[in-house]
């Protein structure tokens, strides 16, 4: 078998586009279900005061955005509406909303709180922090 230096040349260029395409697919098979498993989709994204249209906020449903470098929830309840921090105050990861038990559920250690952010169960005595906001003219504002 005749091993001239350009079919090495092949063979090491196939192996190197072989080993990059399973490494960037490992990655993305780790790094996917990581990002799905912590948070929820953005909605909304600012810097300055958040400012969302009331009549984008349905009751009983959350909406998760990024306010200042951190993941908040803007939920609008029976009550009225509720802004919190996402990060769950036992060890920082982002809790779930779930809208059919009206319940926040932190994925990493079962913490559960209710829809004011107050702890209902789990490895957490604080609760939810929650962010001051106003109403004016007909949009929450997040200052
Ligand atoms: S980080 Fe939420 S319960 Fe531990």
């Amino acid at each position: 078998m005749n091993n001239s230096p350009s079919d090495q040349d092949k063979r090491r260029t196939f192996c190197k586009v072989c080993i990059g395409g399973f490494t960037v697919a490992s990655a993305g098979a780790v790094t996917y279900p990581v990002v799905t498993f912590m948070g929820q989709p953005v909605h909304f994204s600012a810097n300055k005061p958040l400012e969302v249209p009331l009549e984008e906020l349905t009751v009983g449903q959350a909406h998760y955005a990024e306010f200042q470098g951190q993941q908040i929830i803007l939920l609008m309840t029976e009550k009225g509406p509720v802004v919190l921090k996402a990060s769950c105050p036992h060890l920082g990861c982002n809790v779930i909303w779930n809208a059919a038990d009206s319940i926040f559920h932190c994925p990493c250690h079962g913490a559960v709180f209710d829809d004011s952010g107050a702890v209902v169960s789990g490895p957490v005595s604080k609760e939810l922090a929650q962010l001051p906001f106003e109403i004016k003219d007909g949009k929450l504002i997040v200052t």
